[in-house]
C-alpha cells in the first residue's frame, strides 16, 4: 500500500509573513489529527525558514520548488541542496513544467539536481506531463515516456522512497481544467509500467505518482482514489488553508 502525499507548490506566492500565516492556518486545521499520508508545503526559498518554524512539531513536511545543479561556488542567484538541507528542507520539486518552459531546463539538469538531492539524503519530486498540443495529437503517452526515459535511468541512488513522480498535464495547470479521473489513471498506469521497465517492478510498485493540475477539494477524492494516483501536487488550491486541507480530507477519504 502506497502512502498518499498531498504537496502544496506555492510557486512565487507568499513571502515570509504571508507564508507563516498560511502554514499556521494549515497546521491549525490539522492539529490533533493523525494523517495516514504525507503532507508537504513548498514555499519560495526566502519563506522556507519562517514556514519551517511553524511546520516544526506538526505533520507538515517542508519542501523547496527548485535547487541548483551544482553544489556551490560562483553561480549567482542559485541555491544549493546543502543550503536547503540546512534550513530543514526534506523534499525538492524538480522539472516543474513552468521551469521547463520559462527557464528552459533540460533533462541533464534534472538528472544533476535529483542526484545531488538524493546524495544529500533528501527526496525529490520529479514532474512530467504533456502540453495540450501533444494531448490533442494523441501523443500524451509518447511524450511522457520520453520525459521519463530521459531522466530515470540516469539517476544514481533513486528508489521508491526517495523519489516521487508527479504527472502534471500542462494544459490542466492553473487553468481550472482537470484531467478526468480516467485520463489521469490511464497515464499514471502507463507511467508506472515505464518505471517498471526502467527501474524494476518493485520500485514501480512502491513509488508514488502524484497528479497535478487544477486539483481541488471537489475533485481530489475521485482523482486520488484512482488505483495508480497516489496523491496530488497542488498549486492554486494550496494557497488557502481550507482548500488545501479539503484536498487532504479527499485523500484521507480514499482510505475509509
Ligand atoms: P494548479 O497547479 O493546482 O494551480 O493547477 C499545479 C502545479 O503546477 O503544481
Amino acid at each position: 500500500m502506497r502512502r498518499y502525499m498531498v504537496a502544496g507548490n506555492w510557486k512565487m506566492n507568499m513571502g515570509p509573513a504571508a507564508g507563516r500565516e498560511l502554514a499556521a492556518g494549515v497546521a491549525g486545521m490539522l492539529k490533533g489529527r493523525t494523517l495516514r499520508g504525507d503532507v508537504l508545503v513548498c514555499p519560495p526559498y526566502v519563506s522556507i525558514p519562517a514556514v519551517g518554524e511553524v511546520a516544526d512539531g506538526n505533520p507538515v513536511l517542508l519542501g523547496a520548488q527548485n535547487c541548483a545543479d551544482q553544489t556551490g561556488g560562483a553561480y549567482t542567484g542559485e541555491v544549493s541542496v546543502g543550503m536547503l538541507k540546512e534550513v530543514g528542507v526534506q523534499y525538492v520539486i524538480i522539472a516543474h513544467s513552468e521551469r521547463r518552459e520559462y527557464q528552459r531546463e533540460t533533462d541533464s539538469q534534472f538528472v544533476s539536481k535529483i542526484n545531488l538531492i538524493l546524495e544529500a539524503g533528501m527526496k525529490a519530486i520529479f514532474c512530467f506531463g504533456e502540453v495540450l498540443e501533444d494531448r490533442k495529437a494523441g501523443r500524451a503517452e509518447e511524450v511522457v515516456r520520453k520525459q521519463l526515459e530521459g531522466v530515470l535511468p540516469r539517476l544514481e541512488n533513486a528508489n521508491a522512497y526517495n523519489l516521487v513522480l508527479a504527472y502534471e498535464p500542462v494544459w490542466a495547470i492553473g487553468t481550472g481544467e482537470t484531467a478526468t479521473p480516467e485520463m489521469a489513471q490511464e497515464i499514471h498506469a502507463a507511467s508506472r509500467a515505464i518505471v517498471a521497465e526502467l527501474m524494476g517492478a518493485e520500485v514501480a510498485e512502491y513509488l508514488r505518482i502524484l497528479y497535478g493540475g487544477s486539483c481541488k477539494p471537489g475533485n481530489a477524492r475521485e482523482l486520488i482514489g484512482q488505483p495508480d494516483v497516489d496523491g496530488g501536487l497542488i498549486g492554486g488550491a494550496a494557497l488557502k488553508p481550507a482548500d488545501f486541507v479539503g484536498i487532504i480530507d479527499g485523500a484521507e477519504a480514499t482510505l475509509d
